[in-house]
């Protein structure tokens, strides 16, 4: 009997490590060796990405490619592309004149182990490696679906999309309100989700239906990441995190947690998931990893 939709969790520590260790070695090939007078940043890029992330964008990718029946070995290398992007987002968040953080994915942050001038150009150069990945035919084989990939990627990280949510965050007074803070997320970390989910229909040529699914699928996942990412910012340790906690309540800033409660947000959080499953349609029960992602990563601890 197929598993119901969603009712998977249990699968999905395995199922992430699976496609994270593919992505890893996509990543591997995909970016520079040091070489020349500019191995410096290149060292940089390396560092900063080979740091092992959780590799969720790039899961999203090759899954929602799968559902389509999309060769992996294009899926991965527009899973690499959204890594490198979202691990340029990561360098200069926390660089000083961001967040002025230490620690990320374990280990010192991109500027002090390297210094501030490196961390902002290897961000710069991992920003730009992205569309270089998907403009190469390797990606796909036809320049209107790279462009299409090119095109959607740029719109989900520009000033409508994340870079629009980051700067509203810096600027965020402590007045935000609920519908506020989701908009600010929406935009900061749910436009890659969205990108993600839509990748695998547009790698497909899949119809417009389609796309439209997958995507109201990653809003509400993009979501439940932020809340639990929040929670987590309340819960959990630098340890498990890999990254400094309680940094949202040390810089007052609102997040669904801190305005409705740690039980109201995690109550939130799981009728978004609901609702996520739910928009899969019938890709839900032909897809145990997209279905199981949202209720799994509610109840993540890292
Ligand atoms: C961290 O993203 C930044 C946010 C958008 C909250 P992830 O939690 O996916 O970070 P990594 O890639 O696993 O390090
Ligand atoms: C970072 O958001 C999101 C982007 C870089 C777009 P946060 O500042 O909340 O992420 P963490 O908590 O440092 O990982
Ligand atoms: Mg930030
Ligand atoms: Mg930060
Ligand atoms: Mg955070």
């Amino acid at each position: 009997m197929a598993p119901e939709p969603g009712k998977d969790s249990d699968m999905m520590p395995a199922a992430i490590a699976r496609s994270a260790a593919l992505v890893d070695s996509t990543l591997e090939t995909v970016l520079p060796q040091p070489h020349g007078p500019q191995a410096r940043v290149q060292e940089a890029m390396r560092y900063a990405t080979l740091a092992g992330g959780k590799r969720l964008r790039p899961f999203l990718v090759l899954h929602s490619a799968r559902l389509f029946g999309v060769d992996d070995a294009r899926s991965l290398r527009v899973g690499a592309a959204i890594e490198v992007l979202h691990t340029y987002s990561l360098v200069h968040d926390d660089l000083p004149c961001m967040d002025d953080d230490d620690l990320r994915r374990g280990r010192p942050t991109t500027h002090i182990a390297f210094d501030e001038m490196t961390a902002v150009l290897a961000g710069d150069a991992l920003l730009t490696i992205a569309f270089e990945i998907l403009a190469d035919a390797r990606t796909h084989p036809s320049g209107d679906i790279r462009c299409t990939l090119i095109a959607r990627l740029a719109e989900a990280s520009g000033h409508d999309g994340m870079i629009g949510g980051q700067v509203i965050d810096m600027l965020a007074d402590s007045g935000f309100g609920a519908e506020d803070v989701v908009n600010l997320q929406r935009l900061k970390t749910g436009q890659l989700f969205e990108f993600s989910c839509e990748a695998g229909p547009i790698l497909a040529g899949a119809p417009a239906e389609d796309r439209a699914r997958l995507r109201a699928y990653a809003e509400d996942m993009g979501v439940v990441f932020q809340i639990t990412d929040d929670l987590l910012d309340v819960t959990s340790t630098a340890e498990k995190t890999g990254k400094k906690v309680g940094k949202d309540a040390e810089a007052g800033k609102a997040t669904l947690v801190t305005l409705l409660g740690v039980d109201g947000a995690r109550a939130e959080a799981r009728r978004r998931a609901e609702r996520a499953i739910a928009a899969l349609g019938p890709h839900a029960a032909r897809s145990p990893e997209l279905s199981g992602l949202p209720l799994f990563l509610l109840d993540r601890d890292a």
